[in-house]
């Protein structure tokens, strides 16, 4: 199989991180719930990921990472726990369902009132145009770093000074860029970086978390930034404690966590490290062009977005009107290729595209993709859309 379906979650996996998941199902006990060698061990390597995630998203420590399953469970528990009744929160047209519904769940309960700013025909935001949509009860803004159906990227750097600016906790949702694009939260000013682990982080399922800028971490139990907890529960800690321990990351950990997905995670990051970043970014960027050049001249095909500025490894397109779904099952069954079609959860951003009822099938790329296979993808692409 050609898997040209990477924004969805990577399928090729470094073998290391493989061996780590092996090694971990055979070896792990419950992290900080032990003194024996099992559960000391496990806590070692959730302590040395979160060493590793702190180091490599730019936190000022450990403690300001907090494990999840995934960047929605992250978004849910910063959103959740940074809102107030009757604040106003800022988001944009290019976000994906696990921004959107924790909003319009807040919206529907009357707990907030939410701007969206728009988009262009491109599927582009201008940061400049938050200013307008500030309000005196604007606490919060939230926005993706790349969107994961055109893969057009903002400008978070310059969302921040504005967010800071107007005095507004900022929260990023990194699911399309974490492991891709390099991202420091204190020097980019995020508030709260809500990553996954499956995708270009190239880790398992099941992994992901929050990286909490210095801002929020130092916020005082009561004060308008303070994150409160949004999970209650176990934590090994603090027992007899009634309430949800304070500390950070216990705070906005509860229950087992996943050790056999952090194992992998280690691995993951241990293998970015080695690699480089950039490197993997120019690979992903080269194979990315290579396909656009190659499809953007096709007749009947449409390419969404804008190429001209940076941005994350996903070319989406149509081929003449014909139904997403029907042009990623040929793919697919014919020339097995894997592609998602349809409306990628991301339903404001297909409106601002025009594709709601077409959706669009996107293909994204990894590190591990060729260009062997680059190159037979723009020829089922081509054979697709001659065969009227
Ligand atoms: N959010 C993932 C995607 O874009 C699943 O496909």
């Amino acid at each position: 199989m050609i898997y040209l379906d990477n924004a969805a979650t990577t399928l090729k996996k470094p073998e290391s991180v493989i061996d780590a998941v092996v090694s971990a199902l055979r070896t792990m006990g419950n992290s900080s719930r032990g003194t024996h060698e099992s559960s000391l061990a496990t806590s070692r390597t959730v302590f040395e990921t979160r060493m590793k995630i702190a180091e490599f998203f730019g936190a000022r420590g450990p403690e300001n990472v907090a494990f999840t399953m995934n960047s929605t469970e992250a978004l849910n528990i910063a959103i959740r726990g940074l809102v107030r009744e009757g604040d106003h929160v800022i988001t944009t047209e290019m976000e994906h369902n696990s921004v959107l519904r924790p909003l319009y769940h807040l919206l529907k309960d009357k707990v907030i009132s939410l701007s969206i700013l728009k988009a262009d025909k491109n599927g582009v935001i201008d940061p400049a145009d938050i200013s307008g949509l500030i309000r005196p009860n604007t606490r919060m803004l939230v926005t993706t770093h790349s969107s994961n159906l055109t893969g057009n990227m903002v400008d978070i750097a310059e969302v921040a000074e504005i967010a800071h600016e107007n005095g507004l906790i900022y929260i990023v949702d990194a699911s399309q860029t974490a492991g891709c694009k390099p991202i420091d939260v204190e020097k980019m000013g995020i508030d709260v970086l809500c990553f996954t682990g499956h995708k270009g982080l190239l880790g398992p399922q099941g992994t992901g978390g929050l990286v909490i800028g210095s801002r929020i971490a130092e916020a005082e139990e009561g004060s308008g930034s303070y994150l409160r907890p949004f999970k209650m529960g176990g934590t090994g800690v603090q027992s007899y404690s009634k309430l949800q321990p304070s500390e950070l990351p216990t705070r906005l950990e509860a229950g087992t966590l996943n050790g056999h997905g952090i194992a992998g995670l280690d691995a993951a990051l241990d293998f970015i490290n080695e690699v480089g970043i950039d490197a993997i970014d120019k690979k992903e960027q080269s194979l990315m062009n290579r396909f656009l050049e190659g499809v953007r001249t096709i007749e009947g095909v449409t390419v969404y977005g804008d190429f001209g500025n940076p941005r994350t490894a996903i070319v989406s397109l149509n081929i003449w009107d014909w139904d997403s779904g029907q042009v990623s099952d040929i793919l697919s069954m014919d020339y097995d290729i894997a592609t998602r079609p349809g409306a990628h959860c991301a339903p404001l951003m297909h409106k601002a595209l025009g594709t709601v009822s077409q959706g669009a099938v996107r293909f994204s790329f990894s590190y591990f993709n060729t260009e062997e296979e680059i190159d037979f993808a723009v020829k089922a692409v081509r054979d697709i859309a001659e065969d009227r």
